[in-house]
């Protein structure tokens, strides 16, 4: 019989690459998502590239009696894989209630239920924020977490500490964090991909809408930080390879190989862009000429960061396989699919 897994927030951007590739190993999918930055329609992506539609369960998880009466409903659950979160970080500064309820007090609420249901195995959606600006780089598992710059990035930290707290006293409850560096592109298939709303506060989506014509101009924060052409530097990893990450990780779980029931991953490619390599790799895959101008710094930025990979890759015997070049075309074949609709 096939394993059910619970996909929060599976219809956003790294959920549904990752329910794809669940779905694509052999899993039943059960989604949650309150479609506060998404669409039912990213459904008829995910069937065009599986051929086989995920259960869709349309609520908001603050709503904790609908969370419990979930879990009464689907008692056959093996795994959480658990994306839905709030990830604005200057909306996170104005709003930081809201942060704290949608990532932390529905995190208790899965958590909650799931320590009472015995066995359970849960993936969280981490961020390399919790690092902030990593004394040494690459940045490995064990480097120190540093304070957060924004409520959103304390929630990250907060989360993981919630969890760890949960396991320790549940050895029912296995876990693992995975810290994200930065997920660009879109699957192969030009069938899902991200679709920001509003004005886009990421690099790549800014870049790709910007191509097209729908901004007149990116802004380059910073041209002047001690890196190699003066602007910052991150690991941009392909969202396939980010969701293939999350199999391995719930299949290390349920196969009972975790060494503890807390654990913790970078998921990146190990290799440090510029802003500008990732602008000229754009205008390399898609023959644009990006209109761009250096502006002032972004407050909160850190120079440089990019992952130590050693352990994903040894551990869950999971490796980045997409170049920047191949995530940005995809992302480029995105965008025009998307605007010409
Ligand atoms: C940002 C958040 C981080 C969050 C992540 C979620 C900040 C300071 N950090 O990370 O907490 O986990 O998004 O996806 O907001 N850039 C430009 N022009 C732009 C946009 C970005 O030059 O219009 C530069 C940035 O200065 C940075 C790089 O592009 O050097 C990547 O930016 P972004 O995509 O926002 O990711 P992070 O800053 O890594």
């Amino acid at each position: 019989m096939s394993k059910k897994i619970l996909v929060t927030g599976g219809l956003g951007f790294i959920g549904s690459h990752t329910v794809v590739e669940l779905q694509n190993e052999g899993f039943e999918v059960v989604i949650i998502d309150n479609l506060s930055n998404s669409s039912e329609a990213v459904l008829d992506g995910i069937v065009a590239i599986t051929g086989k539609k995920p259960i869709f369960e349309k609520f908001d998880l603050r709503e904790k009696k609908k969370v419990q009466d979930f879990f009464q409903k689907h008692t056959d659950i093996t795994g959480v894989i658990h994306f839905a979160a709030s990830k604005a970080v200057g909306e996170s500064v104005e709003n930081p209630l809201l942060y704290y309820e949608n990532n932390l007090g529905v995190l208790v609420y899965l958590l909650q239920e799931l320590t009472q249901k015995g066995e359970a195995n849960f993936i969280f959606s981490s961020s390399c924020t919790v690092y902030g600006q990593a004394d040494e780089l690459p940045i490995t598992e064990d480097a120190p977490v540093k304070p957060a710059e924004s409520p959103y990035g304390n929630t990250k930290q907060v989360g993981e500490e919630i969890i760890k707290d949960t396991c320790k006293v549940n050895p029912q409850l296995k876990a693992i964090a995975l810290r994200y560096f930065n997920p660009i592109g879109a699957h192969a298939s030009v069938e899902i991909g991200e679709l920001p709303t509003g004005v886009p506060q990421n690099l790549v989506p800014f870049i790709t809408q910007t191509g097209i014509g729908l901004r007149e101009q990116l802004s380059v924060f910073g041209d002047d930080y001690p890196t190699n052409d003066g602007t910052c530097i991150r690991d941009y990893i392909h969202v396939v390879d980010l969701a293939k990450a999350h199999v391995a990780a719930l299949q290390r779980l349920i196969t009972e190989k975790n060494d503890t029931n807390y654990e913790i991953f970078n998921l990146g490619t190990g290799k440090g862009s510029s802003v500008l390599e990732v602008i000229n790799s754009f205008e390399k895959v898609s023959g644009e000429k990006l209109n761009y101008r250096i502006a002032p710094r972004r407050e909160g930025d850190v120079i440089q960061a990019y992952a130590d990979t050693r352990r994903a890759n040894e551990v869950l015997g999971w490796k980045a396989k997409s170049s920047l070049d191949e995530a940005m075309s995809s992302a480029w074949q995105w965008e025009k699919k998307v605007r010409s609709k």
